[in-house]
């Protein structure tokens, strides 16, 4: 390989490693420090006359819109339609004139994302693609090329690559709040803010990795496991289950919080551990009243929060894992980092092929 691993065992440890910088970087393309402004290429179309935004990607890119999804509704009020690209084409979208697809991509090449792109271009969409290869298929056919990067992306599960589109995403929604007229000098001074903390803040996740290694044989020796969140943390349980399933091939499900009642929780004994993704803000308590259902009947929860949820609601867990206390917008890109290391170190324990798990390619070029 031409990228080297440096002092860590595998890519994906390294890559994992490497986001507070490489976020950084990518809010310095997407942030006017000086200006207290959010800044984007300019496109060849007018961004505030966007009446809908379709999004569409595939697996770990597919969460990161789901999360963009939350703030394109929360700060531009404009309706988010979101899919995955493999099922985009074949259930006959809805495109009115003057909509906007995002197409979000690590490689730029994903087959059913690039044929989606497509698609929404002879129906007369505009095409705004954040991608981190900016040669790939996908930078060269969008109309707002929205480069991510995070640099070299090695190891079959994405990590960097995914902090890094959520910082590009939220650039976006505020922009587009702006060009809208619906986001104050201080509003946009506020986010401009609370985004350019979040280095900082990865890297007090990081800090965290110690512990996390410790606490992965409770989990390397489950057949199953759940993974709980709401709101942007919804997305991230969805991201957590995916990163354990593909390297340590263990059964992982993640829900919405508040739907485990109408289902899953008949899943609930002492022997599938649940991952409680839940920071303290205005959604804690109800995860936790969630979390307190499964304790109920049995489970084992190893409860992500910062030190105030920890401290409300740790009692009682298997395990704790204590994040930095952040603001919610920066909190899906923190809390990215506990998920990603916690699936990393579990696949160690087990002794898979981290960086190149079985059956999975980097990037998926055919549909
Ligand atoms: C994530 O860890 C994956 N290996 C996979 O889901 C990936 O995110 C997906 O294939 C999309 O790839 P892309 O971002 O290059 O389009």
């Amino acid at each position: 390989e031409l990228v080297s691993k440096g002092n860590h065992r595998h890519y994906m440890l390294k890559e994992i490693y490497e986001q507070p910088i490489v976020v950084a970087q990518t809010l310095r393309s997407y942030l006017k420090r000086m200006e207290d402004q959010v800044t984007l290429p300019i496109p060849d179309f007018d961004l505030g006359a966007i009446k809908r935004v379709t999004i569409v990607a595939c697996g770990t890119s597919f969460y990161a819109g789901m999360v963009a999804k939350y703030w394109f509704e929360q700060f531009a009020r404009v309706p988010v339609d979101l899919d995955v690209a493999s099922e985009f084409r074949y259930r006959a979208p809805v495109m009115e004139p003057g909509g906007l697809m995002i197409v979000i991509s690590q490689s730029g090449e994903t087959a059913d994302t690039l044929a989606a792109l497509r698609h929404a271009k002879a129906e007369g969409q505009k095409i705004a693609a954040v991608v981190n290869v900016p040669t790939s298929s996908m930078a060269r056919e969008a109309d707002l090329l929205l480069p991510s990067h995070a640099g070299p992306e090695i190891g079959v599960a994405s990590t960097k690559a995914f902090t890094c589109q959520l910082a590009v995403l939220a650039a976006l929604a505020a922009n587009l709040a702006r060009a809208k007229g619906l986001l104050t000098p201080a509003q946009e001074k506020e986010i401009v803010r609370h985004l350019a903390e979040a280095p900082a803040a990865l890297n007090g996740a990081l800090a965290y990795d110690e512990k996390i290694a410790e606490m992965a044989h409770l989990i390397a020796s489950a057949r199953d496991v759940l993974y709980l969140g709401r709101g942007t943390d919804y997305p991230l349980a969805l991201e957590g289950a995916l990163k354990l399933k593909e390297i340590s091939y263990i059964h992982a499900e993640g829900y919405a919080a508040g739907e485990m009642k109408h289902g899953p929780i008949a899943l609930i004994d002492d022997q599938v551990p649940v991952i409680v993704i839940a920071p303290s803000g205005p959604l804690f308590e109800k995860t936790v009243s969630n979390m307190q259902e499964v304790q109920a009947r049995g489970g084992k929860v190893v409860l992500i929060s910062d030190y105030d949820g920890i401290q409300a609601a740790g009692e009682g867990c298997m395990a704790t894992i204590t994040m930095p206390k952040v603001h919610p917008l920066i909190a899906p890109l923190v809390y990215a980092v506990p998920v990603q290391l916690l699936a990393y170190h579990v696949a160690v324990a087990k002794g898979t092929d981290v960086d190149q798990p079985r059956n999975l390619a980097k990037s998926v070029t055919v549909e």
